[in-house]
């Protein structure tokens, strides 16, 4: 379990550094599998396609989003530490040779345009003051028909969590009417709860929501 207190702990969340980095990576694993699980099974990367992650922290689910044959993997993350860490798990995996972590930020994404099929972000909408810069890049990369699929916390449950005074919580609504203004058609949607524990090692039921949306 994490000793962190909750002003460290979000300052990590949002970008683990330092000594602490490792272990929040491995943390986050265990807090936020089934929410991955699951954003993994609505984002279906079908074979031959080119995925792209923003914020995959070490990137310990890539292999279960590579399932398809022939798909491949972009990973920008703001982390340095996470970038290291997950280049390392997928040369583990047996994946160096189709998945990749690079350092990058999703308000400028170091991707051509029109060159992903399918994209996800799982927890790190908080971070985004503005969604529609992000969205934007989002669509710019993605071809035409390319999916997204987000994950992320409902506003209210976040709210009672103890660390995420400084997050930005977005509601489920504002980010339909942001990804339907950046050039996307929402298509699917599934609520997510689970009673676990999170990266406080507090147990308590769990709300997320999950969209998927398809570019215009
Ligand atoms: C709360 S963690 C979630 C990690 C992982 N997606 C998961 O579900 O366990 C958020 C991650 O997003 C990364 N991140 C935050 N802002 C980012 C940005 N603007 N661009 C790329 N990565 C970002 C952080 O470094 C961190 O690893």
């Amino acid at each position: 379990m994490l000793m962190l207190d909750a002003r460290t702990l979000a300052a990590q969340l949002r970008q683990p550094h330092g000594e602490a980095a490792l272990a929040v990576g491995e943390s986050m694993n265990r807090s936020n599998a089934a929410l991955n699980q699951a954003a993994i099974a609505l984002l279906a990367v079908a074979d031959h396609e080119q995925v792209l992650e923003i914020g995959p922290g070490n990137a310990a689910f890539v292999p279960l989003l590579l399932q398809a044959q022939g798909s491949r993997y972009l990973g920008i993350e703001l982390s340095t530490a996470m970038v290291e860490a997950g280049n390392q798990h997928l040369a583990a995996a047996g994946l160096a040779d189709r998945a990749a972590l690079r350092t990058g930020d999703a308000h400028a994404l170091p991707v051509a345009d029109a060159s992903i099929d399918a994209a996800l972000a799982v927890n790190t909408l908080y971070f985004w003051p503005d969604l529609a810069p992000v969205l934007t890049e989002l669509a710019r990369v993605l071809r035409r028909g390319g999916r997204v699929c987000l994950a992320f916390g409902d506003a209210a449950f976040m709210r009672t969590l103890p660390f995420t005074d400084d997050f930005h919580l977005h509601e489920l609504d504002a980010v339909e009417l942001a990804l339907r203004v950046a050039g996307f058609s929402v298509c699917g949607w599934r609520a997510h709860r689970e009673t676990a524990a999170g990266n406080d090692g507090q147990t308590r039921d769990k709300y997320f929501h999950l969209l998927l949306a398809q570019r215009r």
